[in-house]
């Protein structure tokens, strides 16, 4: 049965500020290995925002306008007859990278790509879910149980660090022992509070670093789970190192890339540091260069980089999300701050930029 149809949709003109409007676009063909999903909600992030400044996205072949949004939840619509564990009603996310045709990607790994010839759903040409349904193959549904539905919206931003955590776990193979003990997570976004769950859920001493003082939003979040929240404008990293004493990992998230590459001189011996924030400035900056460098070769420290999730960190947040609902029961729903209900009267201006104690704004499209 075709399913062409028009539906409503938030799209911008990429690389051109400000651009972002209601529109309707035209949904393909299911395909027989392709799901119809209705589009529950979508959340909106820091990538998202730069997207609608101007300074990011690419939009499909032949068209000039790029649906955003890459953070969903939805309800299976229609399958194609190839699909066989999907049905109708079911609740679905979906990943964000598609691959091109690199050894990375062709080994099941577009998170890894090594081309950097990707397409993302919402970000670099591919339409993103910001439209009442969407058309995805199988391969890239995630599916949802059903008691996660308040909280499946946070499963996306929450493979970001899925996946920190784990590139930190498996390079820490290189070692006959490691102990994580005390986490530093730079950043109280939704990245940094996530990550601050999930290290607190394994059990590590946790501090969570944020330019703005409390009292906030954020801060009240890292106490209730049982992390310590500290302002960089009331202490320095030196003297947060000094009494945190071994620093075994370091997540980083404040989009800052000075902070970022000045951690790496407080990170313990032997620890790992994951960088997560893609700073689209060209900042200069002058650090102390010998003693980072020093301190990386003494102490056995490793950086790394590490961007988007792969299937496996999607399966593994789902899981996750049910431990953190355990442990701390309501907590993980507080990060969704804003609502902001799809239609003709929504205000688009509270999508483009931050409101004050906004950790996370979705956009609800349908029950
Ligand atoms: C998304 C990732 C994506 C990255 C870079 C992030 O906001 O969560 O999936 O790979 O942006 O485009």
């Amino acid at each position: 049965m075709p399913t062409s149809r028009s539906v409503a949709a938030l799209a911008v003109h990429p690389l051109q500020a400000n651009t972002l409007h209601q529109t309707s676009i035209d949904l393909p063909e299911l395909g027989p290995a392709d799901v119809l999903v209705q589009t529950i909600r979508v959340g909106v992030c820091g990538t998202d925002r730069e997207i609608i400044r101007g300074d990011l996205g690419a939009t499909p072949a032949g068209v000039d306008s790029l649906v955003i949004g890459h953070e969903v939840l939805g309800r299976v619509v229609q399958t194609g007859p190839l699909v066989a564990d999907l049905q109708a009603g079911d609740l679905v996310t979906a990943t964000v990278r598609r691959p091109d045709g690199c050894p990375a990607c062709l080994a099941g790994e577009p998170d890894m790509c090594l081309w950097l010839n990707y397409e993302e759903r919402g970000i670099f040409r591919q339409p993103g879910f910001m439209s009442e349904q969407f058309v995805e193959d199988r391969r890239w549904l995630i599916p949802v149980p059903e008691h996660l539905a308040a909280l499946g919206v946070l499963i996306e931003p929450l493979t970001v660090v899925e996946k920190a955590v784990r590139q930190a776990e498996l390079i820490q193979h290189r070692l006959n022992y490691w102990d994580l003990q005390t986490a530093l997570v730079i950043g109280a976004g939704p990245i940094g509070l996530l990550g601050t769950l999930l290290l607190r859920s394994k059990g590590a001493r946790v501090v969570t670093l944020a330019r703005t003082e409390q009292p906030n939003a954020a801060a009240d979040f890292v106490a209730r789970s049982g992390a310590t929240y500290i302002s960089t404008r009331t202490r320095s990293l030196d003297d947060i190192a000094a009494e945190l004493g071994n620093i075994d990992l370091i997540i980083e998230s404040s989009g800052n890339s000075e902070i970022a590459l000045d951690a790496m001189r407080i990170l313990g011996n032997n620890g790992v540091e994951v960088l997560l924030s893609i700073c689209g400035g060209d900042h200069l900056s002058e650090l102390p260069a010998d003693k980072i460098n020093t301190s990386l070769v003494l102490g056995n420290k490793t950086v790394v980089g590490s961007v988007n999730a792969g299937t496996v960190d999607f399966e593994n947040a789902v899981r996750r999300l049910d431990d953190f609902e355990h442990l701390w029961p309501g907590l993980t729903g507080t990060l969704i701050t804003n609502r902001l209900t799809f239609g003709p009267d929504l205000d688009l201006n509270l999508i483009t930029g931050k409101s004050p104690n906004e950790i996370k704004t979705v956009v609800e499209f349908s029950q």
